[in-house]
């Protein structure tokens, strides 16, 4: 229940290619708005730096226009702004944090500059209440995939694994490329798989041969598998026969959902955390849902996800950890607050 005791904090959002403003009272969320630049990346297959900070740009204030007129509530009524100081593209991040860094003085509030991967975590609370600490936390999304435990999400998360090359959501957008799907390719694959696909190809687990073990326990590698899909679609094409397309999605899918939920529930066990959240874009994966519930409850272990538009890069995921920090009384960031690309996750507030 949201309380007027409880401070309004607004959150933005621009480490990528969304403009996400969002407002939360406390726990409860009042708006989220999102305005994204996606459609100009498609014909690149990728985010254009250049073409998301202008767009970040252009869409900054209808966005933060849009968000008051969602929450019933006016600039001057918010106590505290929050923004993404890394990590992400270091242009898009400068126009978020140049314009929380306006309004903060202009309105006299508190900054919080927050560390973009802790608020894919904070953001659960507007979902499904206080967090779990400690917990474990995978994040997978087209710019990251890591395994974290949180002990206190405003202060202490400490990275236990990461990807080695590709992040997980950048293998489902390359593979998904090949397949001739659109970019983003995430949804798509896990369309395709769901409604017409069967996993019937033997793709590789990337880093979970014994010796692999040793030295990358939680670490991911999705490279090796996305040219694993390439070669085999290669193959299917030079012999002239037609390639399944939603089989390989689905077969594909499989291997990624199988290595990200059985090292999450290696790093879950090592540590004796019994909590486990999701968070990120490709948390939206159907198959990734439903492994994930299926072999942590075989385990006693509780998993909790954000529904999919909160789990994609959002304003409102920024305004949670804002909130957070303002209840926890965590000393607000100074004005010289930088926008830090490679922000160390264990930094969670900046500046
Ligand atoms: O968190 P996000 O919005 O942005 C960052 O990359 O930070 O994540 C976007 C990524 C894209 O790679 C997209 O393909 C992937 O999340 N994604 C999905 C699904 N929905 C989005 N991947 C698999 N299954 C999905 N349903
Ligand atoms: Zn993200």
């Amino acid at each position: 229940m949201s309380t007027s005791s409880e401070p309004l904090v607004l959150g933005i959002e621009t480490s990528c290619d969304e403009t996400g403003v969002g407002i939360v009272r406390g726990h409860t969320l009042l708006a989220d708005a999102v305005a994204s630049s996606v459609d100009e990346h498609a014909r690149f297959g990728g985010v254009v730096p250049e073409v998301a900070s202008r767009a970040h740009l252009e869409a900054m204030v209808p966005t933060i226009e849009r968000a008051c007129e969602t929450a019933g509530v006016s600039l001057g009524d918010v106590d505290a702004i929050a923004v993404t100081s890394g990590p992400g593209l270091a242009g898009a991040l400068l126009v978020g944090v140049a314009s929380a860094k306006a309004l903060a003085l202009g309105l006299g509030k508190p900054l919080y500059g927050v560390n973009h991967l802790a608020s894919h975590v904070a953001v659960d609370q507007l979902e499904h209440g206080p967090l779990p600490e400690p917990c474990i936390a995978m994040l997978v999304s087209g710019g990251h995939s890591s395994l974290l435990r949180v002990e206190d999400v405003t202060s202490g998360v400490q990275p236990m694994g990461q990807t080695i090359d590709d992040a997980a959501g950048e293998a489902f957008d390359k593979v998904a490329r090949r397949l001739g799907l659109p970019f983003p390719g995430g949804p798509h694959i896990d369309r395709i798989a769901r409604e017409d696909g069967q996993v019937v190809i033997d793709f590789p687990r990337g880093l979970t041969s014994r010796r692999d073990l040793e030295r990358h326990r939680f670490d991911f590698s999705f490279s090796g598998l996305k040219t694993a899909v390439a070669r085999w679609v290669e193959a299917r094409e030079r012999s002239g026969e037609p390639v399944p397309v939603a089989d390989v999605a689905a077969s594909f899918q499989e291997a990624v959902c199988d290595v990200l939920v059985r090292k999450a529930l290696d790093a879950a066990r090592s540590e004796g955390i019994e909590d486990l959240l999701i968070g990120g874009g490709v948390a939206a994966n159907s198959r990734l849902r439903a492994l994930a519930e299926e072999r942590a409850s075989a385990l006693g272990i509780r998993v909790r996800v954000p529904r999919p538009g909160l789990c994609t890069d959002n304003g409102a995921m920024v305004a949670a950890l804002g909130a957070e920090m303002v209840a926890r009384g965590r000393t607000p960031s100074s004005l010289d607050l930088p926008a830090d690309s490679s922000l160390p996750v264990t930094e969670v507030l900046a500046g």
